[in-house]
């Protein structure tokens, strides 16, 4: 693991690395594509799961007792539709407590501003409540930033972004005004392209991930 600061984790595990590289793939088809997704993100929520808060208990074993520990935190899986579905998906099945509320959001492709579609949440969550937004790419951060920003005026927990790829401009966009949300992706990138994609990416999530 590669901590690009104490906010950013980069997960350099061979076999991240490996079905990122499958992502990238121009040739990898969209069945594929989503089996390498769901994949992907068990290894990456995982990581990012090392962020959660435990409670130190004992237990009884057939043989003896033993140290333990349990997960205290209420966590909310924030998937940014559409692409961040299969992302919950994965996540959902690691930690099957988790509730989810989904974040409908659009990227305007003139002004690469994040668009709202859909977002329903409630008024207050618990004070121990752990956010993990989850989008697979942090382009110019727009769309993960608005999906914080819903969490963030609740003014409760703790909020973690978990992405495949990031570009440097995502990364700076979203701590610029979240400061302390921590992020945990596949890989960061060299740059944006003039459309705002990621360079060199894995193009559009999206429609690789649904075939459209
Ligand atoms: C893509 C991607 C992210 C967003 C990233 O979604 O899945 O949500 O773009 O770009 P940004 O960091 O510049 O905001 P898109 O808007 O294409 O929607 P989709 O997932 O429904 O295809
Ligand atoms: N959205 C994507 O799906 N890919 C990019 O590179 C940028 C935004």
């Amino acid at each position: 693991m590669i901590a690009l600061n104490s906010k950013v984790q980069v997960v350099d595990h061979p076999v991240v690395q490996h079905l990122l590289t499958k992502l990238r793939d121009y040739q990898t088809q969209s069945p594929d594509f989503r089996r390498y997704s769901i994949t992907l993100s068990q290894y990456l929520v995982y990581e990012a799961s090392r962020q959660m808060t435990v409670r130190e208990l004992g237990v009884e074993t057939p043989v003896g007792q033993a140290k333990g520990s349990s997960l205290t935190d209420y966590v909310i899986l924030a998937p940014v539709l559409r692409a961040g579905l299969v992302m919950a998906e994965a996540a959902q099945k690691m930690l099957p407590a988790a509730r989810i509320y989904h974040v409908g959001l659009k990227r305007d492709e003139e002004t690469l501003e994040a668009v709202s579609y859909y977002a329903k949440l409630p008024d207050s969550l618990p004070p121990d409540s752990r956010i993990i937004v989850l989008d697979p790419m942090l382009a110019t951060g727009g769309s993960a930033a608005s999906a914080i920003e819903l969490f963030a005026k609740l003014n409760v927990g703790t909020i973690q972004l978990v992405s495949f790829v990031a570009a440097p401009e995502g990364i700076k966009r979203v701590h610029s005004q979240f400061p302390d949300v921590h992020i945990t992706v596949g890989s960061v990138d060299s740059n944006l392209n003039e459309k705002g994609y990621i360079v060199p990416g894995l193009g559009d999530a999206g429609d690789r991930i649904f075939g459209t």
